[in-house]
């Protein structure tokens, strides 16, 4: 037998859709003794492979459950890897894509995130890639990360990409990917071009899917929770890509009524690449 002397879970995404499987992703030295490894979690909540996929029941959607990784032959190295469970999505129910730009901004960010956390919801967020200078805009980011949004690319510094040469345009997308894979460990997929402007130089400079909106909230012009909120909930419907920004304590106020209403009229919060 192999003496285990340690386990580190990889920067890996820590949540999982009900009805998919996951493989838990540990680094163990040494190299090898991938099957000196035991894992385990509540069975109440789901089940486990010998090789670390993760199965979950009905029970453990809505919970953060814990998969108990111990070695085989010496109790003391253990770690445990926290994971949220989010509904499965249903194919025949309607969907929804909330969409946050222009963060992180801890207050207001975290804000959105307690409204998703309640509601079993995530979003996608479009990130600037300067505001994660600080610790707390790298908390809040790795906090939403963890919680299953989508992460995307806003640029380095919220340019009109449009408006600059090749060169720039690859220095703001590669500089922001740079900041925010520095704190989630992945690289983002999809971007948002600030205001909107894409242009044929653009888009051939950008090389990710750039994702527009189809319900745009105005919330960053009028600044006022209820606007935000009626221009969400009277014009949302299967498939929209709702445009928010949660840089906004307003924004974050109206989410906490938009969230529970979509949710009483159905629909299902999906992130973009899901829908
Ligand atoms: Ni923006």
């Amino acid at each position: 037998m192999v003496k285990v002397k340690k386990i580190v879970t990889t920067k890996t995404a820590s949540f999982m859709r009900h009805g998919d499987s996951l493989k838990i992703v540990v680094a163990v030295k040494p190299k090898w003794a991938d099957n000196e490894l035991i894992y385990h979690v509540n069975s109440m909540y789901g089940s486990i492979s010998k090789e670390g996929i993760l199965k979950t029941k009905r029970e453990a959607v809505g919970k953060n459950i814990v998969v108990t990784i111990t070695a085989k032959n010496n109790t003391k190295v253990k770690q445990n890897v926290h994971i949220r469970v989010l509904p499965k999505i249903n194919p025949n129910r309607k969907m929804v894509a909330l969409t946050f730009d222009d963060g992180v901004n801890a207050n207001s960010t975290n804000d959105v995130l307690d409204t998703l956390k309640k509601n079993d919801a995530v979003a996608t967020c479009f990130i600037i890639g300067s505001t994660l200078g600080t610790k707390k805009n790298k908390t809040a980011l790795l906090r939403s990360y963890q919680m299953g949004n989508e992460i995307g690319n806003h640029t380095l510094s919220h340019a009109n990409l449009t408006k600059l040469s090749p060169s720039k345009i690859r220095r703001e997308m590669a500089s922001a990917d740079r900041n925010i894979m520095r704190v989630t460990g992945k690289k983002p997929f999809i971007c948002r071009p600030p205001y909107g402007a894409t242009s044929s130089q653009e888009r051939k400079n950008v090389k990710k899917p750039q994702i527009l909106w189809s319900i745009d909230s105005l919330d960053w012009q009028h600044k006022n929770p209820v606007k935000t909120y009626d221009n969400v909930v009277n014009n949302v419907h299967n498939g929209s890509i709702v445009l928010m920004h949660d840089m906004y304590m307003t924004t974050a106020e109206a989410v906490r009524k938009i969230v529970p209403m979509l949710r009483k009229k159905g629909y299902q919060f999906v992130t973009v690449p899901e829908l």
